[in-house]
């Protein structure tokens, strides 16, 4: 049930490493004790999906997700069990608070388990060809995302050294609508060089964990402020 007080988290942690070297489980530490120390009456559902993978949806999955409700059968129903549980926690969620490290130039394979469960015809878009082009339409809005991502490398940035290989963020913000979230109400905060171990890494993990906690005292005031979704 929906909490009337106070802002509803949905945590994904999608990080393979379930210890203390995770560096994007570290940052949602860091953003989510900001955010819960200026606003104790919030309340955080975690999902792990990292320690815990959904399973990749499947030809049994999709014919369920497909069929109307009222005609699907036992089977069909509890195929769709887990989506309709990750579903729920997503509409209950006021704020998405995703950690992402970059795994080949994209998401954890977790990750994409959880977006593709999440993306069903009826309960996160609609779908009418009378729209013309645009035949999808979400059902969820008024949603903030904050992605708190890590990478080895760097220059992942538009117009970095590495921007055609970010299919990382591309996943994220091309699915964000289905999750109710507008563009200008996603934020990112990136820790990159992690595989360089030097300075520049150094550098990057103490200005991400500040931005991290700038971010929960922007999203915690009453300001109203429209975020600049940046990647770097
Ligand atoms: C399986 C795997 C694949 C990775 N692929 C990339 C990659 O394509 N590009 C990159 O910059 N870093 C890559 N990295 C480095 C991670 O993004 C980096 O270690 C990050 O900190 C992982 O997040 P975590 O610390 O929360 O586990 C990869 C790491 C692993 C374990």
């Amino acid at each position: 049930m929906r909490d009337s007080i106070g802002t509803n988290v949905l945590h994904i942690n999608s990080s393979a490493r379930t210890g203390e070297r995770s560096l994007t489980r570290a940052l949602g530490a860091t953003f989510l004790n900001a955010y819960r120390e200026l606003a104790p009456e919030t309340k955080i559902v975690s999902r792990d999906v990292g320690a815990d993978p959904v399973a990749p949806i499947d030809e049994g999955w999709i014919a369920a997700a497909f069929t109307p409700p009222a005609e699907r059968s036992e089977v069909m129903r509890a195929r769709l069990r887990l989506s309709d549980e990750l579903i729920d926690e997503l509409v209950d969620a006021d704020l998405i608070v995703i950690g992402a490290p970059m795994y080949n130039y994209g998401p954890p394979a977790s990750l994409k388990g959880w977006i593709d469960q999440v993306a069903r015809i009826g309960r996160t878009f609609s779908f009418d060809l009378s729209r013309g082009d645009f035949p999808i339409e979400p059902i969820l809005k008024d949603k903030k995302l904050v992605i708190l991502s890590s990478r080895g490398e760097f220059g992942f940035e538009p117009g970095g050294l590495r921007a055609a290989s970010n299919a990382l963020d591309v996943a994220l913000t091309s699915c964000a609508h289905y999750w109710g979230v507008a563009p200008q109400d996603i934020y990112k905060i990136t820790i990159e060089y992690q595989e360089f171990k030097d300075e520049r890494h150094r550098r990057s993990l103490k200005r991400a964990h500040q931005q991290a906690a700038e971010l929960a005292l922007k999203l915690t005031s009453s300001s109203g402020l429209r975020p600049t979704a940046r990647c770097g």
